[in-house]
């Protein structure tokens, strides 16, 4: 949600800059802007639109040329998508640019300060209050150096001072050639270190072609950050604690490859990322799953009296998932929060209660702060985190990454789908720990096992379910239907068909649809049966038969072998034959898929779609 990047060292900014805002371009379409330092003056290139069609032809049309640079790719909160409301925004003596990604609270109250002072504001941005704010101070402050640095970082202090809100940001000054300031709160940002050179970014995808060395700033850190050196102070300590990582993965890794679409790659990378997901952790000498970075031992686990798990959009139906799976394995009672309203209302924990949140990007605002939460009332706060060294991944207290490498496409897949493979060791964990017997748990390890290879014969039938999705792309409206282990897939089924394809789509419970939503139902509404051969199947297919009496069209989602299905679905897509509790992971996979071709047939584009970013930095 808004893609940051700066640059300070000896090579022409402007061409790292774009490349950097094309990798970052999934984080924000609606513009994005550049500012360079040339000859002492700030040069600034901002245009509306996504980047190829926009800033990249306008900077092809007008360079700009110099070594220190900053630009953003914009995914708006205040102000329309414009060329006036793009980063970067200059205070009022055009010295200063700034970028920002996350959301200035009181910038109406700052903003009416300032204009009594005389300033005058060219867009409708909190971000233009802020680079205003910032000039404000550095004028007080210039000329005066004090005991800490360069008039620009101390100026940026004391405007942070003033802001309530969020920003990961980067500042530069025309009168300091040399110089980027950083800092964040809220919003993630990253130092890239270089040979004589320096980066800032929100995330590692927009630097990991030039370094792979980085610094994650916690929140309120300010960086000072120059070619050859940089310093890091904290406006809440004053000291601040910098550490050096290493990346772990490659430019090519987070590159769309031979496909036409990163939402299309990470779907096909599934075989590959489940296997990571389960790489090491599967033990079948002791019948149950291993993890690394839980920090908490057998005894303290044992202790567990209850999870809440708190998660947004896809993580919160896989968090539905883990709810069924680690009360079937673990007897263990868990309930499932939306992030958001787990921090706001007044949720009873009691003492051995232990919060588990789930994001692929580990910078999810709303689940950072359930994070927060549960950590501030005391309570252990375990994660299941993609992105390594992420904000979500450094401030719990233990949890297991993903290993999914980097998800680029805004629609979450790959990230999904290993979730779930996470969260049905951590089951397998937990049962062993109470009453799961070794033979139930051996033979779950061994269908978890198959599922890389299952998953290759779903994508094999890529080419049939093309065919589907073509048939039924002109609709208006879906319904995805799913009982039992299955019902949250089918509210995912139905998300991820709306945010690529906009096309109105419920997801329901195949048992509730008969209480009221299936007035609904109709010849021209088309709904996705998922009928897997489980114990629920027989009542699955009784509420199956209701839509068909109604003359709804059915798609379904069923178990190699059901001669049945084929006999009441208009289409039939099928699933290799797993345990029931893994059905979910399997049945995912074609409906990522039904719903990409669906939405190329629309002529829609699945990795930017309308509305959408990719890691909501904002509450
Ligand atoms: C939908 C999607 C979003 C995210 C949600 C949480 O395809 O990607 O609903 O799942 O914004 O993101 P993470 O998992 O990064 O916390």
């Amino acid at each position: 949600m808004c893609g940051i990047i700066g640059y300070v060292g000896k090579k022409s900014a402007s061409p790292i800059l774009l490349e950097g805002l094309r990798r970052l371009e999934y984080r924000g379409y609606d513009s994005a802007g550049v500012a360079v330092l040339d000859q002492a003056k700030l040069v600034v290139r901002k245009k509306l639109g996504k980047i190829d069609e926009g800033i990249a032809r306008l900077l092809k049309a007008e360079p700009v040329t110099g070594q220190l640079g900053i630009a953003h790719t914009r995914w708006a909160t205040h102000g329309v998508p414009s060329d006036k409301n793009s980063h970067p925004h200059f205070d009022q003596s055009q010295k200063i640019a700034v970028v920002h990604n996350g959301v200035i609270e009181n910038y109406d109250a700052l903003k009416q300060k300032l204009a009594r002072a005389g300033h005058t504001f060219k867009s409708d941005t909190d971000t233009e209050v802020l680079a205003h704010l910032i000039g404000d101070c550095y004028e007080k402050r210039r000329g005066k150096p004090g005991a800490n640095g360069d008039a620009l970082t101390q100026a940026v202090c004391d405007a942070l001072r003033e802001v309530i809100g969020t920003y990961g940001l980067a500042v530069i000054c025309a009168d300091y050639p040399n110089l980027i300031v950083g800092a964040r709160r809220g919003s993630p940002l990253i130092i890239g270190i270089g040979k004589d050179e320096h980066f800032v970014a929100s995330d590692a995808n927009a630097i990991v072609a030039h370094t792979k060395k980085v610094v994650y700033l916690n929140d309120y850190d300010v960086a000072t950050i120059t070619p050859d050196r940089f310093d890091v102070l904290n406006l809440g300590t004053d000291t601040a604690t910098v550490q050096i990582s290493q990346l772990e993965f490659s430019q090519e890794d987070a590159a769309r490859g031979k496909h036409a679409h990163f939402m299309l790659k990470e779907i096909f990378e599934q075989p590959q990322t489940v296997l990571n997901a389960l790489r090491g952790r599967l033990d079948f000498e002791g019948a149950t799953a291993k993890f690394g970075g839980l920090n908490m031992t057998s005894a303290e686990l044992r202790g567990i009296d209850r999870i809440v798990i708190a998660a947004s959009g896809t993580s919160w139906h896989a968090a539905l998932v883990g709810e069924y799976l680690i009360e079937e394995f673990a007897q263990l009672p868990v309930e499932v929060e939306f992030a958001h309203e787990f921090c706001y209302r007044n949720c009873p924990l009691e003492k051995n209660t232990v919060l588990l949140v789930l994001s692929q990007s580990g910078e999810t605002a709303d689940t950072l702060a359930a994070l927060r939460e549960a950590k501030r009332r005391g309570h252990r706060a375990l994660a299941i985190v993609n992105v390594v060294g992420s904000t979500i991944a450094r401030e719990s207290d233990g949890g297991i990454y993903m290993h999914a490498g980097p998800e680029i496409g805004v629609a979450s897949t790959k990230a999904f789908v290993s979730t779930l493979a996470v969260l049905s060791l951590l089951a397998v964990h937990l049962g062993r720990m109470r009453n799961l017997p070794a033979k139930r748990a051996l033979e779950f390890l061994r269908a978890l096992e198959a599922l890389p290879k299952q998953i290759e014969a779903i994508l094999a039938q890529n080419n049939s379910l093309k065919k589907i999705a073509k048939k039924y792309a002109q609709a208006d409206d879906f319904f995805f239907l799913g009982r039992g282990y299955t019902f949250p897939i089918a509210l995912e089924g139905a998300l991820k068909l709306k945010e690529i394809s906009y096309i109105h789509a419920e997801g329901y419970s195949a048992a509730e649809m008969k209480h009221g939503p299936i007035a609904l139902i109709d010849s021209k509404t088309p709904t996705v049966f998922l009928v897997p051969q489980d114990a629920m199947y027989d009542k699955t297919m009784a509420n199956l038969a209701m839509i068909r009496a109604r003359q709804g069209p059915i798609i379904a989602l069923a178990t190699e072998g059901d001669k049945q299905i084929k006999k009441v679905a208009n289409d039939v897509i099928y699933l290799p034959k797993t345990l029931e509790p893994l059905y979910p992971i399997l049945a995912s996979v074609p409906l990522q898929l039904f719903a990409y071709h669906i939405a190329m047939a629309r002529g829609c584009d699945v990795d930017k779609p309308r509305n959408l970013a990719k890691s909501v930095t904002v509450q």
